[in-house]
């Protein structure tokens, strides 16, 4: 294998995709983004894989947890993906989805874990949060997917000042320019290695 196959999942308007895209033979040299799939259909991210050619998918959750996992799992098997990478996917992947896919699914979370992490935080609720809180320093996150969400791995972290006149949106904006968009591909590219390698 002289690349690993990347399959990326999103829901939303994809700029951590078109980081992971515009990364491809500089910072990721080890693997190649083959697959973009959505839950959602009208994701901006979509148009954002469209127009660098990569193959897409829409799997909508109307059926229940299992159908919508095993639709995915038929396509990131029929397209022999070596890596899942969660960026901005906004569903909870199930134990037995986790299992199967063991150190081969990585995410990016918008705060340092374990701070405005787990169940319910995605999006502008994790900086709203940290806003909150009155934290001084936020961050981002990438880890590897288990059982527990926001739980698994640390793999790499890079911090963000919160200045004071931040609201969630400016800060979340600061973290996906500063940490976010560095921190995912550089992350896929060390698994993809890892892959290549044959290790764990
Ligand atoms: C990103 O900030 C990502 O870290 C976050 O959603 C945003 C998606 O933006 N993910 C989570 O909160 C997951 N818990 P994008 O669609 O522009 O990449």
């Amino acid at each position: 294998m002289s690349k690993a196959k990347i399959a990326v999942l999103v829901s939303g308007g994809g700029t951590n995709l078109q980081a992971l895209i515009d990364a491809q033979g500089n910072v990721i040299t080890s693997g190649e983004i083959t697959l973009v799939i959505s839950n959602k259909p009208n994701a901006y991210a979509l148009t954002r894989a469209e127009k660098a050619n990569i193959k897409t998918a829409v799997v909508e959750k109307t059926s229940g947890q299992q159908a919508f996992e095993d639709e995915i799992i038929s396509l990131l098997e029929a397209n022999d993906i070596d890596l899942i990478v969660l960026a901005g996917f906004m569903c909870i992947l199930s134990d037995r989805f986790t299992k199967r896919f063991d150190r081969r699914i990585i995410n990016v979370h918008p705060s340092l874990i374990p701070s405005f992490c787990g169940e319910g935080f995605y999006g502008l609720r994790v900086h709203n949060a940290a806003l909150e809180k009155g934290v001084k320093v936020t961050g981002a996150t990438v880890h590897f997917v288990n059982e527990i969400p926001d739980g698994g791995e640390i793999i790499m972290q890079k911090a963000v000042d919160i200045l004071p006149d931040d609201t969630a949106e400016t800060l979340q904006k600061r973290v996906m320019q500063q940490a976010e968009w560095k921190i995912l591909p550089a992350s896929a590219q060390l698994v993809c290695e890892q892959i290549l390698k044959g290790g764990n």
